[in-house]
């Protein structure tokens, strides 16, 4: 049976670096993090990083990002400097209802934005995530104008398939989205 077919046990993976990022489980010492993050525009509007900040909904985000993994969603984990281990942000894999397909979702928080670290935590999940064993697909849906997140998937072999019209909601906003793609014998070529 082809190793893909099924994500039997989503565990927290070993320990994903490259010099610069380091993504690690998210710990309650990351609230700062989070806080930064609500601040955003745009990261509370697609995400569940609360609008308005309280170290209470701060600490239910963290707590909501473990129990994706105990409740087989998925994997979501802090990007970090490597050095210094402060978290600068967010990555995900959410296992699509599709079988061996996974959702990639990521955001910086805005002062580390601009230094490749979007494209680092990518390139991180994506090789983990289409190892043996895990996903045969990851997928990104990107609004048509974050120009920022198409570059990040495209410097990491992402391919774009297509605009599913009308397909978001952002609060009361509709969105159209491009598909981005990585499969595992795009790794493979
Ligand atoms: C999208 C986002 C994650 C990018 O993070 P980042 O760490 O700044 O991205 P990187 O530094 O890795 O940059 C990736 C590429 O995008 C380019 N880029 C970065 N910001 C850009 C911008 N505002 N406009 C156009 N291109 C931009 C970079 O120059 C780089 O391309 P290059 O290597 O060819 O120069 C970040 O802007 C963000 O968190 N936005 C809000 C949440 C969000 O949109 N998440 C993604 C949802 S699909």
């Amino acid at each position: 049976m082809l190793e893909w077919l099924a994500v039997t046990s989503l565990a927290y993976p070993p320990p994903l670096h490259d010099g610069v990022v380091r993504l690690r489980p998210w710990r309650d010492t990351d609230l700062s993090c989070v806080e930064q993050a609500s601040q955003d525009p745009r990261i509370p509007q697609g995400t569940t990083v609360p609008a308005h900040y309280t170290t209470e909904a701060g600490l239910t985000y963290i707590a909501r990002q473990h129990a994706r993994l105990t409740s087989g969603q998925g994997v979501a984990l802090a990007i970090t400097h490597q050095h210094t281990d402060q978290a600068i942000g967010h990555i995900n894999l959410i296992a699509r209802p599709q079988q061996g397909v996974a959702g990639i979702g990521y955001w910086i928080v805005p002062d580390a934005r601009r230094q490749g670290i979007a494209s680092r935590a990518i390139s991180l999940t994506t090789t983990w995530g289409l190892s043996p064993g895990n996903f045969a697909r990851i997928e990104a849906w990107v609004e048509p104008d974050n120009h920022a997140s198409q570059r990040a998937l495209e410097i990491n072999g992402y391919l774009q398939e297509g605009r599913l019209r009308s397909f978001l909601t952002f609060g009361t906003r509709r969105a159209d989205v491009l598909v981005y793609s990585r499969i595992t014998a795009d790794t493979q070529r």
